[in-house]
């Protein structure tokens, strides 16, 4: 396969990865499935919320997305094709479980088509339980907020590994816990669309008990499984180190979106500057029941990481705000930063991705060798690293996406710079394998290393999917 592309930024030298390094892409059920209602899949809280004037851009909804669960033949050829040794996808609970009651073999017959045909290509399946797709039926009871979606949770887990545990050994629990507890229940931008900062508190406990639960349960089950969680984690700063405003507030939104999950997985207590922040809505004592702690501990195989840019951290106003750090600044939604209602974002002047988010590689070197410094870590694995650009394709139905290959590529180089200063990562998986349904921001921003044409469902390999190819081939990123 030639690799003609470069993206202007010379003088890097060449870089190579150890074999046995993973090189994949990463989609998530309800982005790419559509097929809501098919062979007994009920609605979860992203088809709900969907309904919701306003609530997605274009009033955009997953029901057909990339219609993968037709064309996920063709989709694990084209993988195969783009040479990736793995691929990481959830499964839709309510496919699973409808409604959050009996198993439903139709469902999982889905995945273990996809599973089997995924093996026959030499692709690694890599399991994701949970990316965000609650059964509504669950979130009526209370959802997240409520203890008993924690043993719901892990009551499906079960069904999934009944189905696929013979096949499948790498297991993700949840996907970025922080966006389900902040962003549903505190900040109202994602399903369920909630506004309420001790709902999000007592959502963070109970998605944090599902996966000690189930991690528990699953290593009962099958102790040569590879088990993990994957966080979405930033690297914060303080906008000006020696404000203390700002660095009190760099402290803070760290806790709330980086340490909240961390501790408690990884050292098995909720961080005390957290609590501290957060005591003035008094939720811990109702909700943390003894022994949980230990369960959230159970012991990790890998840690999923998630980073798609840093932040600048102020306690100031500022006239110049990135929206990464507002989250979704256009719309008229509340905070997801619980008790942090005096953060501002300011922008760094930095490149900024169609999202408005930062492109900072070298946040993701940092934030690896911290992680690596500050716990005991399991081997990593970069679960997700994308961006979104404004893609257009070509007269010629070439999509030539060069800003998208210096955005991996940097990316990349950041990864292996921590490996050599001692982090031990394992993998990367670029998001995503195909554009497909950005939650609030519908089919408007196009993470795909394949352009989906939506009207046509025909998927158009970008320029950076020949160069992803080119770089799990050969386990190098060239001099550029
Ligand atoms: C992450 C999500 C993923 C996708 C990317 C852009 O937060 O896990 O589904 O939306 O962001």
């Amino acid at each position: 396969m030639t690799i003609p592309h470069r993206a202007a930024s010379p003088g890097q030298p060449r870089v190579t990865f150890p074999d046995g390094f993973v090189f994949g892409a990463a989609t998530a059920a309800y982005q790419i499935e559509g097929g809501t209602h098919v062979d007994g899949r009920t609605d979860s809280i992203w088809d709900t919320f969907c309904r919701v004037p306003g609530a997605v851009l274009g009033g955009d909804d997953g029901s057909v997305a990339d219609d993968h669960y037709r064309r996920y033949r063709d989709d694990v050829a084209l993988m195969k094709r783009l040479n990736l040794d793995s691929y990481r996808f959830s499964v839709a609970w309510p496919r699973v479980r409808p409604d959050g009651g009996d198993a439903n073999q139709r469902g999982v017959d889905f995945y273990s088509r996809l599973v089997d045909e995924l093996l026959a290509a030499g692709i690694k399946p890599w399991v994701t339980l949970y990316h965000w797709d609650l059964p509504q039926a669950l979130e009526d009871r209370g959802g997240w907020a409520d203890r008993d979606t924690a043993h719901r949770f892990t009551e499906y887990a079960l069904s999934v590994h009944d189905a696929l545990g013979d096949r499948v050994q790498a297991w993700t629990t949840l996907n970025e816990p922080w966006c389900s507890a902040f962003l549903g229940y505190a900040g109202g931008q994602h399903a369920p669309g909630r506004r309420d900062p001790v709902a999000a508190l007592r959502a963070v406990h109970h998605l944090l008990l599902g996966h000690g639960q189930a991690v528990t349960e699953l290593r009962r089950r099958d102790p040569d499984l590879t088990l993990g969680i994957t966080l979405n984690l930033t690297h914060a700063e303080p906008a000006d180190p020696r404000d203390e405003g700002d660095v009190d507030a760099a402290r803070r939104i760290d806790g709330l979106h980086n340490r909240i999950f961390l501790e408690p997985i990884l050292e098995g207590r909720y961080p005390a500057d957290v609590l501290e922040d957060t005591a003035q809505l008094d939720w811990y004592a109702d909700v943390v029941e003894a022994g949980d702690l230990e369960t959230i501990a159970a012991p990790l195989d890998v840690l999923g990481v998630n980073y798609y840019h840093g932040a600048a951290v102020s306690a100031h106003p500022h006239d110049d705000l990135v929206g990464a750090g507002q989250v979704y600044p256009d719309r008229p939604t509340g905070s997801p930063f619980v008790c942090s209602e005096h953060v501002t974002f300011p922008s760094r002047h930095l490149p900024v991705t169609d999202m408005g988010w930062e492109v900072q590689p070298w946040g993701l070197r940092e934030l690896l060798l911290r992680l690596d410094k500050d716990y005991p870590l399991p081997p990593v694995y970069i679960t997700e690293n994308g961006a979104a650009y404004a893609d257009e394709l070509s007269t010629g139905g070439t999509v030539e996406d060069l800003d998208r290959i210096a955005y991996v590529d940097s990316h990349l180089r950041a990864v292996r710079e921590a490996m050599d200063a001692g982090v031990d990562v394992r993998g990367y998986f670029v998001w995503s394998l195909l554009d497909n349904f950005e939650w609030a921001f519908g089919y408007a921003k196009r993470f795909g290393i394949v352009y989906v044409d939506y009207a046509t469902q025909e998927r158009i390999p970008k320029a950076s999917a020949e160069w992803y190819a080119g770089v799990a081939a050969t386990r190098s990123l060239d001099a550029r």
